[in-house]
């Protein structure tokens, strides 16, 4: 057991929750007033948070056969049997059927329609309009994974999935039920039905036509290596519900977030625009990216629950627990960072100067990010591309980081687009 918080600790977590927005300012308190190892004070939610990458080092790799995922939550609900959140077996061998069409030397091919992809949400923009790049980040990001994963074209389908999937992220998004397990849930049966019937028809639509889409395609995608291991309709549904949603709601607060620091940062954004202008491949586009994961990692946190008592420097915590390792508090650990806080892309411009484990935006060890190739060169694809075709001027509101399925900025990122001039 942790010792009970001071009553300073919790005024201040107070106040940073009503400053911040968003429960990662009490968080930022207890690490500042507590340390690398505290208990969220919540009547009827105490999880553990470690974070620094001794620690996280533990849980991710020496230490991980102590920890596993499946709690009880709706994520884990709803998500099943998904690699996400399967433990053993069981998870290597979904892992390695998806690891193929996720490999790095597999991205080259998915350059062209990642392109293609920017290009037809951007011909719906009018010259000079103001556009959300949170709604049309996740726009894109759909298109790219359904298409690159199931080989399905989602364009024309988007008015019937495009809210059956918000429902989604937002059912597995923390709120009330974190304190109050079976809190009732209204209006998400029937859209998480619609997305389930969309799901399934995909496999069926395949199932069909499995031979002739063999012949045709060359190559195998994700969902023809689930269909040709023989696994049954409901468990394909899970990998594809999981990917689906893991692999475009982080590329979209990754965007987002890219976009929401260059509003901030004009001065970044104009020496950018002449990088991707001169330049085959912008060092600065990459630097400008990580540290968008540094500052605002689209997963801010893992969520474990503790198998085997654990041990964090003589702080135990005993079995059962559910345990948080903090993505976020390791990035702007000041120990760790010099200006922590400040967005700095030029800190990787020298290669990284912080110990292992200290940049984690995809997770570490076995269990790391399976899409963590893809969705740098997605991000890297698709910006180079919007830029190339656009400028962005920020509409000046303040965004705050939204803690969701993923951390997102709220309200959104306001963006007056411009097409660039010899742009066709
Ligand atoms: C910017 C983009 C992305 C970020 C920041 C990100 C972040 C992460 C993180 C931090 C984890 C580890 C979570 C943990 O330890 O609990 C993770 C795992 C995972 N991610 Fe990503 N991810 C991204 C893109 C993707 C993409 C594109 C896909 C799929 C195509 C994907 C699929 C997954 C899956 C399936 C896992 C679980 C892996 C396992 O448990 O074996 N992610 N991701």
């Amino acid at each position: 057991m942790t010792q009970p918080l001071s009553p300073e600790t919790g005024r201040a977590a107070m106040r940073a929750l009503i400053k911040e927005k968003s429960p990662l300012g009490p968080l930022k308190v207890m690490a500042q007033h507590v340390g690398r190892f505290f208990q969220i004070p919540i009547p009827g939610f105490r999880p553990y948070v470690v974070f620094g990458p001794e620690f996280v080092r533990k849980v991710l790799v020496t230490e991980r056969e102590k920890v596993t995922w499946r709690n009880t939550d709706p994520v884990t609900d709803y998500l099943d049997r998904g690699v996400l959140i399967v433990d053993g077996e069981e998870h290597d061998r979904y892992r390695k059927l998806m690891e193929p069409p996720l490999h790095p030397a597999r991205l080259a091919g998915y350059t062209q329609m990642m392109i293609s992809q920017a290009d037809r949400v951007t011909s719906q923009w009018q010259n000079g309009e103001t556009v959300d790049m949170l709604v049309e980040s996740r726009k894109i990001a759909l298109l790219i994974i359904m298409q690159t994963l199931f080989s399905k074209d989602v364009w024309d389908d988007l008015p019937r999935i495009w809210n059956p999937i918000l429902k989604a992220i937002e059912y597995i998004s923390p709120g009330g039920w974190i304190i109050w397990r079976n809190m009732p849930r209204f209006g998400f049966r029937k859209p998480l039905k619609v997305l389930d019937d969309y799901l399934f028809e995909i496999i069926e639509e395949r199932r069909k036509k499995k031979d002739e889409w063999k012949v045709e395609s060359g190559t195998s995608d994700l969902l023809q290596h689930l269909i040709d291991a023989g696994l049954t309709d409901k468990v394909i549904r899970d990998q594809m519900l999981t990917m689906m949603i893991a692999g475009h709601d982080t590329s979209t607060a990754l965007l987002a977030w890219v976009f929401a620091l260059l509003g901030q940062h004009p001065e970044t954004q104009t020496q950018l625009l002449h990088e991707v202008d001169t330049q085959e491949k912008s060092a600065l586009l990459d630097h400008v990216i990580k540290e968008s994961l540094r500052l605002y990692p689209p997963i801010h946190i893992g969520n474990r629950r503790i198998a085997e008592e654990m041990d964090f420097d003589g702080n135990k915590v005993p079995k059962n627990e559910r345990l948080f390792y903090s993505i976020y508090l390791t990035h702007r650990d000041p120990s760790i960072w010099e200006n922590a806080e400040d967005f700095c892309p030029e800190r990787f411009a020298h290669g990284r100067k912080t110990p292992p484990m200290s940049y984690i935006p995809f997770g570490g060890g076995p269990r790391a990010c399976i899409g963590a190739a893809f969705g740098q060169a997605e991000a890297r694809v698709v910006m180079t591309r919007l830029l190339q075709t656009h400028t962005f001027e920020f509409t000046g509101h303040k965004v705050h980081a939204h803690m969701g399925a993923t951390l997102e900025p709220r309200p959104g990122v306001m963006m007056k687009v411009m097409r660039r001039a010899g742009i066709s």
